[in-house]
């Protein structure tokens, strides 16, 4: 008995089915089914392909099986059942060989066409995330003026991050800077600000030095649309021999224009910082409003933009430069506060959010 390999098993020879075979209606019948079945049968690539020739057209295949079989059909049947069975193979073939076509030109599964007229595949480019391409443009403006980039820990000890800097413990300017502990190891903290850079830098005793340090930092703050647990700040340090305030006012001045414009305007305001002695505040001139006031401003007409002043002696001295020689700068800023200013994000939680959506519409930003 031959068991022919089709979705169903049909059953010829030897027994009750050669009788089928010898009998034309039921050969036409079993062909009709056998056709049927080729008809649906899916050959979408080259495994396929290979299995439908196995299954009909094979050496154990349905056809041979089948031919093989008209050795028992009386020879007054024979030529009636020879065609019928001749046209089956025509079928069989055929659909062997228009799917073999397919496959071989590219239309089957395996292969995809190649077809030349249609646009390529867009190659999704990424884009700079808007607080970078705030970092290189502010980097970029102090390179003018000859500054270089300095990087150091965002994990840092107490020294460099508060003690060194004029900030000794239970200082009561550390509230302001309230961060986050490394369980393991307490005495290390996340930096609150970049100064940790500027002692770092100081303390290797190379003068002049002219940097700035750009770098992400921590505080322990609630989390809003206004403030973030962290966040990014650019400081700069400039130390060398007579360096006065006036050289601090000409190199902030000289960086606003180019950041913001030209008309920008600069005003200094005292305030309070334990590493450097005087202190100020920098605000510029509200560049939505053009200083007439407006909801981003509070109606002053300007922004609070950067803490800035002269590196206290004491900040020198802890870093093992003589006060008396050498004298210098120092600044400080956020980078997310210009970053929303210039593209109008409203939301600091979206530079952490990770949202295509938002991400991609700054591709081709400068
Ligand atoms: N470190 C200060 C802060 O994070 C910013 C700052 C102010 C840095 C004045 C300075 C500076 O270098 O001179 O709030």
């Amino acid at each position: 008995m031959i068991l022919i390999q089709t979705s169903t098993p049909i059953l010829i020879s030897q027994s009750v089915e050669t009788r089928y075979l010898c009998n034309m209606n039921s050969l036409s019948t079993q062909i009709e089914s056998l056709k049927k079945e080729i008809a649906s049968f899916s050959i979408q690539n080259a495994k396929e392909l290979e299995a439908f020739r196995i299954q009909f057209l094979g050496t154990k295949g349905v056809v041979k099986n089948l031919m093989a079989e008209m050795k028992q059909v009386p020879p007054e049947e024979k030529r009636a059942m020879g065609q019928l069975l001749n046209e089956f193979k025509i079928f069989a073939e055929e659909k062997y060989n228009t799917a073999k076509e397919q496959i071989d030109d590219g239309s089957g599964d395996d292969k995809p066409a190649m077809d030349f007229s249609l646009p390529g595949n867009a190659l999704l480019s990424g884009s700079r995330h808007p607080i970078s391409l705030m970092r290189n443009r502010i980097v970029e403006i102090f390179q003018h003026l000859g500054f270089s980039v300095a990087d150091g820990p965002e994990i840092e000890d107490d020294w460099h991050n508060f003690t060194a800097l004029n900030l000794p413990e239970n200082h009561p300017a550390r509230d302001m800077q309230d961060t986050f502990y490394v369980q393991q190891e307490p005495a290390w903290l996340l930096r609150t600000h970049t100064s940790n850079v500027q002692i770092r830098e100081m303390e290797k005793g190379k003068l002049p030095i002219r940097m700035i340090m750009p770098g992400r930092v921590y505080r322990n703050e609630t989390i809003s649309a206004r403030s973030h647990c962290f966040f990014h700040q650019i400081e700069g340090l400039y130390i060398d021999e007579q360096v006065s305030f006036a050289d601090l006012k000409q190199t902030l001045y000289f960086f606003v224009r180019e950041l913001f414009g030209q008309n920008v305007k600069v005003r200094f305001r005292p305030s309070y910082f334990p590493f450097t002695e005087p202190s100020a505040e920098m605000d510029i001139s509200c560049m939505l409003c053009e200083g007439k006031g407006c909801s981003v401003c509070k109606k002053t007409g300007w922004l609070e933009i950067l803490g800035c002043g002269m590196v206290h002696p004491k900040v020198l001295e802890n870093c093992g430069i003589d006060p008396q020689k050498y004298s210098g700068f120092a600044f400080g800023m956020g980078i997310e506060r210009p970053t929303m200013l210039k593209y109008g994000i409203k939301d600091i939680r979206l530079f952490s959010e990770n949202d295509v959506r938002f991400l991609q519409q700054f591709t081709g930003a400068y």
